[in-house]
């Protein structure tokens, strides 16, 4: 539990004894000005406007009906109305020594677990890679890890584009080039294989007609064609899957669902919003029109869900998916990382979904939408010849970039250790300068800024933790023991203490709004709060008595614990020495 967790309920007796509202979630927190108090409560000027009152009066009234006395120090009334508490620091030692027993750091479990379904990732496996999937992926799979943590029941769903006309052309190539040479060699470079196709399908007519043929054999279950396709899959998903393992996604095959499977329930799902009447025919295609989704002018948006020519599209296969996920996977919240431009999109599939009654009001059903990765010039990111960036490309580049930092900075390492140093703070970067942006908004793309050992950076975070390792191994002890030794607290060590108290609260708040970045202001905080402790209290000097060292040690210890628990959440890995 955290120090707010703990808080809570005296706050809560104290608003109602009061007569107050007791929603402490909005009204309790870290206070800004640490002179004045460790947290506030600014609930008294929260409820005044409401009950027209004086808010110092109501803050007397809370602080007189608060029983704290155990945890605080001080309770004060300030300014207009803001209740500052100071914590005591006994119990604020005993309060760390409590987290630092626990093997979850003081982070709670669910209660009760849920089913989660989480929908990321989901490249379109045609083609590579790119670098438009690597948000979804590196976003949502901090989602699935912290819930996971958390006990809930966590499903995966790799959504992938696996279906559609595009693969008429590439069968049709694969089935001459299998001829010659070995599938995986074959589609070794997936980008090159496509593009010849799409020449060949735009120039070569009798190429364009038997790639016509292709969709109609696939479409009709033709076992040639289907053998074909799935070995395209198979080795686009190979590729697909060395990216997960050098990026370290914890997504596996077994997560991947992609729009294939649903093939199947199309009829029955366009039948039923028939049945149902939501959807209608328009100019020959299936329509669900949706008023409450009209736009300025009134004109209800428009979910086509068959084309005229019977076709099936990208939201009829979400649709089936959707229905999928509440009725069988019996999901209680779906998660969706997806491009914030296909917002409109979600919100007509959320809202058919819920009028055709497949998933009820209990289900939560969110698009977490993510912004765009922008170059230098402002615009969506792309090679220097204008095409799309392959992820496994960018990868390389950042391993082999830090790799050359790792070389200048720290020539002792060994070989291994600098090729395990460049791989992790290079996928690090790469993610941690993705995951501490604003999860809606687009940002910039900047390798110097990334990298750099300054700064909200992932080398930043590493490297603080090896600093920690390093004082452990100088003092002769190791996390484990040091995490036995008994806190002790004062003026010097306060700011850290605070913070490593506030670490559920920043992973709670994660998970409520499923921004990652929320996490890495708080680790970034965390480690420069320890900076500053460990500048002003000596811990390995001659003077310093052992039992205080022993104390010191054991904030380190717990701070170290924090940033590699946090930075496994984020999926970025620690190394122990660089
Ligand atoms: N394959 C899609 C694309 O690349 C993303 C799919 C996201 N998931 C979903 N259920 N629609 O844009």
């Amino acid at each position: 539990m955290s120090v707010r967790q703990q808080l809570a309920p005296s706050i809560r007796q104290a608003l109602a004894a009061a007569g107050l509202p007791t929603d402490t979630g909005t009204h309790l927190n870290p206070s800004g000005r640490p002179e004045l108090g460790d947290y506030q409560i600014n609930a008294a000027l929260a409820a005044a406007k409401a009950l027209k009152a004086n808010p110092r009066e109501l803050a007397a009234r809370i602080v007189e009906n608060l029983q704290l006395d155990e945890i605080c120090a001080k309770v004060e009334i300030a300014g207009p109305g803001f209740i500052n508490l100071r914590l005591n620091n006994h119990w604020l030692a005993d309060h760390l020594a409590a987290t630092a027993r626990s093997p979850r750091l003081g982070l709670a479990s669910a209660t009760p677990p849920q089913t989660i379904v989480i929908d990321y990732s989901s490249p379109n496996v045609a083609k590579e890679m790119h670098v438009g999937h690597m948000r979804g992926t590196i976003l949502g799979d901090v989602l699935a890890r912290i819930l996971e943590f958390q006990g809930h029941r966590v499903i995966r769903q790799n959504h992938i584009g696996d279906w559609g006309t595009q693969f008429g052309m590439l069968l049709a190539e694969l089935s001459e080039l299998a001829e010659q040479t070995d599938a995986a060699v074959a589609l070794a470079d997936l980008e090159q294989f496509y593009r010849r196709a799409k020449v060949r399908f735009d120039q070569d007519p009798a190429f364009a007609a038997r790639a016509r043929q292709n969709v109609v054999r696939l479409q009709s279950g033709d076992a040639e064609c289907l053998a074909l396709w799935r070995q395209f899959i198979d080795i686009s998903m190979a590729h697909v899957q060395a990216v997960y393992q050098k990026l370290g996604v914890t997504l596996r095959p077994q997560d991947t669902r992609g729009e294939s499977a649903y093939n199947a329930d199309l009829p029955a799902v366009v039948a039923d919003l028939q049945r149902q009447s939501l959807a209608v025919e328009d100019a020959g295609a299936q329509v669900v029109f949706l008023p409450e989704l009209a736009d300025k002018d009134g004109t209800p948006a428009a979910f086509i869900v068959q084309k005229a020519d019977g076709g099936y599209l990208y939201a009829t296969t979400d649709l089936a998916a959707l229905r999928y996920r509440a009725s069988t996977l019996k999901a209680d919240r779906c998660l969706y990382f997806i491009d914030a431009r296909q917002s409109l999109h979600m919100q007509q599939l959320f809202a058919t979904a819920r009028r055709a009654g497949w998933v009820d009001e209990r289900v939560e059903l969110t698009h977490c939408a993510y912004g765009t990765i922008m170059g230098k010039d402002g615009r969506p990111l792309k090679t220097r010849s204008g095409d799309t960036v392959k992820l496994i490309d960018l990868l390389d580049e950042a391993i082999q970039r830090a790799y050359r930092l790792v070389e200048q900075k720290s020539p002792h390492l060994s070989l291994e250790e600098k090729d395990e140093v460049a791989k992790a703070v290079g996928i690090g970067a790469i993610k941690y300068a993705d995951l501490s942006k604003t999860r809606t908004q687009d940002y910039r793309f900047d390798w110097d800024a990334m990298l750099r050992f300054e700064g909200n950076t992932a080398p930043y975070l590493q490297y603080g933790y090896t600093r920690i390792m390093s004082l452990l191994r100088k003092a002769d002890t190791d996390l484990d023991t040091a995490l036995h030794f008994t806190p002790a607290i004062g003026e010097a060590e306060r700011p850290l203490a605070l913070a490593l108290c506030q670490f559920p609260d920043a992973v709670e708040q994660v998970v409520a709004k499923a921004m990652p970045h929320e996490l890495c202001n708080y680790l970034f905080a965390l480690a420069g709060r320890f900076m500053a402790f460990y500048e002003a209290c000596p811990i390995l000097k001659d003077s310093v008595t052992l039992e205080t060292r022993n104390a010191r040690l054991q904030l380190a210890a717990l701070t170290a614990r924090t940033l590699n628990r946090g930075l496994e959440f984020l999926g970025i890995r620690t190394v122990e020495r660089m």
